[in-house]
């Protein structure tokens, strides 16, 4: 193992730390420690002890295991339960940790004085508490030292640690402690964007007339508009009935917000009947929402859910979570820890959309086992409510870059996606082309290392392996979920910021796409007195299989390898297809 001269001065550091008092919470092993800084990171500086942080501590919760069951339940439309999704206090009331759970943790915050009901938030399940505590006293509570480390390709900063400890008898108690060690390399599924020459977008209003609700004309086959892709995926006729109750959500990071005169401008260019249409602006901790300046993935997303799924209501939700370390004191940061700010303020809504799209994402390996883990078991809880979850799964095939594991062997090995790879979302791929549409050669996908494979995958995931042999054995593994479960257009997306027409590329067109077309399948099921589709795979691999195009031809190339190639069924580049709406409709009625 190479040791950096900076992790050298943090292990002299930790070494000389005074002992605690009090053997029952000074008796420390370790929770979570990297053997190599996380690439792109480098050690800048020691934060002033007296640096504040928002310490959020993630306690196990007591019927885990009922919830995790309660959501394949009503999930599953071979069992009684399906559809009868869980109210916020029944899932609440699942995820509480036991009693015995929030004495112990109580008892270590007053043994390092701290008063339990200071807590800064808790959430109604009681799993989540957060206390402002300094750097300094995280420092004595997780037996470690922070320090200030810089990441250059996005200029950000944070304050973290290589590795962080609790009382003995606290592992079995606690499932994670941050901000600790996931540092946050969270990008925007996004891989290209470039300003179109204006003459290939056409007149400002001939788009959403020219193309007939039958036929996808050979345009769509380099230039996405909703227009084809209502065409492509039956959604035309469709016309929407219970906007009073069915919601979509985008959830956006990294201080990016969708602007509002954009989207009318793209709906004056390509979907004529939806102008006028709005969405919501939340801001969850911080997020910002200026107008000026706007992101291109937010716009992306926003423009496609409601392109597609107009006028079903849409909510952009703007996550803050990167703002500059400041050396001051009196600025307490949690920075980069977007997933659990927006989770845990969604949670805390008695009323939640139910469709969610995001098209963000890390590579599996950068996010710590425990804070994936408490993650993934977050979007169960979307799913147990009744929302359907969709996620990009990424821009770089199999894995980009060298691929290599960060563990200390540097052993080569593909890189699935986080939480794409988290088996209670709804992982979506890319493709190009029309008559036949194809796999996109940069659609995400393969086998996660964290998570097993769910039941509801194994026939699906089986054949695929077994036409695979003995290919790329040890490259992946064989025995972990495997995404994405489904796909929809990646390339080409028309797409307005700041007033001009840009042509985007990305799964992060794909996750929008799909949500929009899930959006009016619950607006479907509700207007018929239904429940909501709600968590979708187990409904997907099962009787709802046949409503997907299936994509035959293309693969993933990535790390140097060919990658995965699409055949017929399901396999890793475009999981079961796209998706066929009025065959969908059919078989969810
Ligand atoms: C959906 O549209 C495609 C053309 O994109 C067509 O081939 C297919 O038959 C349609 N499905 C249904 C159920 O009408
Ligand atoms: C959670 O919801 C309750 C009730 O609406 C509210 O009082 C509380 O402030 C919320 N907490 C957070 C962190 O949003
Ligand atoms: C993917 O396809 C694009 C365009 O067709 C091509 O330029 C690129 O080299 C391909 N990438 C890989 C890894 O094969
Ligand atoms: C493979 O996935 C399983 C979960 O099914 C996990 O326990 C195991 O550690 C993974 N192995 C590797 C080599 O990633």
């Amino acid at each position: 193992m190479l040791l950096l001269p900076a992790f050298v001065l943090l292990l002299a550091g930790l070494c000389g730390a005074k002992p605690l008092a009090g053997k029952r919470w000074n008796d420390l092993a370790v929770k979570h420690a990297w053997v190599e800084i996380p690439r792109g990171w480098e050690f800048h500086s020691k934060p002033p002890g007296d640096h504040l942080l928002d310490m959020r501590i993630g306690l196990k919760q007591a019927k885990l295991e009922e919830l995790i069951s309660s959501l394949y339940e009503v999930s599953d439309p071979a069992h009684e339960r399906y559809g009868a999704h869980l109210t916020k206090e029944e899932v609440d009331a699942l995820v509480a940790p036991h009693p015995a759970s929030v004495g112990a943790v109580e008892s270590w915050l007053q043994h390092h004085g701290i008063n339990p009901s200071d807590a800064h938030f808790r959430s109604a399940g009681g799993e989540w508490i957060t206390i402002r505590v300094s750097v300094a006293q995280a420092e004595r509570m997780l037996g470690t030292t922070y320090g200030v480390y810089y990441h250059a390709a996005s200029g950000s900063s944070v304050v973290r640690t290589m590795e962080y400890s609790l009382p003995q008898e606290l592992h079995s108690h606690v499932d994670v402690v941050t901000p600790t060690t996931y540092f946050g390399t969270l990008h925007s599924m996004r891989s290209t964007s470039f300003v179109q020459a204006h003459s290939t977008v056409g007149d400002e209003d001939s788009f959403a007339a020219e193309i007939s609700p039958l036929a996808v004309p050979a345009s769509c086959g380099t230039t996405i508009t909703p227009a084809c892709l209502r065409a492509l995926y039956n959604t035309t006729a469709y016309v929407p009935k219970a906007t009073a109750t069915n919601k979509l959500g985008v959830s956006g990071y990294l201080g990016e917000f969708a602007n509002d005169a954009d989207l009318q401008t793209f709906f004056k260019t390509f979907r004529t009947d939806a102008v006028g249409g709005t969405f919501t602006h939340v801001q969850v901790n911080g997020g910002l929402n200026t107008q000026s300046d706007p992101g291109v993935e937010a716009n992306l997303d926003i423009q496609y859910t409601e392109g597609i799924s107009f006028p079903t209501p849409n909510t952009y939700y703007s996550t803050g979570g990167s703002p500059p370390f400041l050396a001051d004191s009196f600025t307490p940061t949690n920075t980069n820890e977007p997933y659990l700010d927006w989770l845990n303020f969604i949670l805390n809504q008695t009323t939640i959309p139910q469709t969610f799209t995001t098209s963000y994402g890390d590579d599996e390996q950068t996010v710590p086992q425990d804070y994936a883990t408490s993650v993934c078991n977050l979007f169960a809880q979307l799913g147990a409510r009744g929302s359907s979850v969709m996620f990009s799964s990424g821009d770089e095939g199999v894995g980009g870059g060298a691929c290599t594991t960060n563990d200390g062997t540097n052993r080569k090995i593909f890189q699935p996606a986080f939480p794409a790879s988290c088996p209670f979302v709804t992982s979506v791929g890319g493709t190009q082309k029309v008559n036949p549409e194809v796999a996109i050669n940069f659609s995400g996908g393969g086998f996660s290392r964290y998570f097993a494979q769910p039941s509801y995958q194994t026939t699906a995931v089986s054949s695929f392996l077994n036409g695979l042999g003995t290919k790329f054995a040890g490259l992946f593994n064989a025995t972990g979920r495997a995404y994405p479960d489904v796909a929809a257009q990646a390339t080409g997306f028309q797409v307005v910021v700041g007033g001009r027409t840009e042509s985007v590329a990305g799964t992060s067109c794909s996750s929008p796409t799909f949500a929009g077309v899930v959006a009016l399948l619950n607006d479907f099921r509700i207007s018929e007195g239904k429940a909501p589709l709600g968590f979708l795979n187990p409904l997907f691999y099962s009787t709802a299989k046949t409503g997907f195009n299936d994509i035959v031809s293309g693969s993933n190339p990535g790390c140097g390898q060919a990658g995965f190639t699409a055949g017929v069924g399901w396999d890793p580049v475009t999981g079961l297809g796209t998706p066929d709406f009025l065959r969908l409709q059919a078989l969810v009625a």
